[in-house]
This record gives C-alpha cells, structure tokens and sequence, in this order.
C-alpha cells in the first residue's frame, strides 16, 4: 500500500529554491523513508546493484568506507544515502523510498549485524 502525505497537492506553483529545500526539507525527506518498512532481502539487491561498487560486497570498503563494522543508526543512514556526504552521492530520487528503506534494514540487520 502506498501512503502519501495527505494535505499536499502535487507540483503546484511555489517552487522553492533548492538551498532552501536542501536546508529545510531534509527531515521530512528522512521520516519518509523510515516511516516505510525495510525488506532486507530487496535492500541486498539495491545494495549490490548501487552501493557495492564502491563499499565492496561484505560492506567491508572500497573506495568508500567500511560501512559494516560501525552501527549508525536509521536516522544517519538514511540522510547520508538520501543527500549524499563529501563523496558519497545522493540517491533522493535515484532509488525509490522503498528502496532506501530496503537497503538500509540490509544494513541494519544483515551487514552491521554480522
Ligand atoms: C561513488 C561511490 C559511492 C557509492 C555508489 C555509494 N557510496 Fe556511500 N560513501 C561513499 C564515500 C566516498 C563516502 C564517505 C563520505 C565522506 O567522506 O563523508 C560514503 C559514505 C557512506 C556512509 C557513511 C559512512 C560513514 O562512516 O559516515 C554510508 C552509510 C554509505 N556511504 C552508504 C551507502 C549506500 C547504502 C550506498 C548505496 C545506496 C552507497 N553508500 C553508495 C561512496 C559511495
């Protein structure tokens, strides 16, 4: 089922400035994706598909870092995978929510926990 935020139309005539979405909508954006509940199994196919090419396959490092040897929580995770950090891109709008949300219940529970 898909929830959507009830009292926003679609698109509509106030374009914001992106800076201040940037500033402003990021932990609207965060609640979103942890409103969702994560299927680790998906999350390893997101993981391998977009996220393994530069963490390695275990989480291990790549050229980006280990992210399976240190625990951060949902919020952390899902700021840094939806705007991005540094190097590290931004995936708002590349993966769906369901799919941020899968991913990081992979982390979570499978390469964090191991
Ligand atoms: C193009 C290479 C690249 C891809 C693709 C990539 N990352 Fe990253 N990631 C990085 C780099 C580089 C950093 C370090 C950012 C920094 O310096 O702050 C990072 C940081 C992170 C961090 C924070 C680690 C920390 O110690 O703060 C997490 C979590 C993370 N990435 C998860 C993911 C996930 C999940 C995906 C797939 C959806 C992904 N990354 C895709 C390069 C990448």
């Amino acid at each position: 089922m898909l929830a959507r935020p009830s009292g926003r139309g679609p698109g509509g005539s106030h374009a914001d400035p992106l800076p201040l979405l940037v500033a402003c909508g990021g932990d609207g954006r965060i609640d979103d994706v942890l409103a969702l509940e994560g299927d680790p199994t998906n999350g390893e196919a997101v993981y391998l598909d977009t996220c393994a090419s530069c963490h390695g396959d275990d989480g291990s490092g790549g050229s980006g870092p280990d992210i399976a040897s240190e625990s951060e929580s949902e919020d952390e995770l899902a700021e840094v995978i939806l705007f991005g950090e540094e190097d590290m891109p931004a995936f708002d709008g590349d993966l769906t929510d369901q799919e941020i949300a899968d991913v990081i219940a992979y982390l979570v529970d499978v390469l964090q926990a191991g």
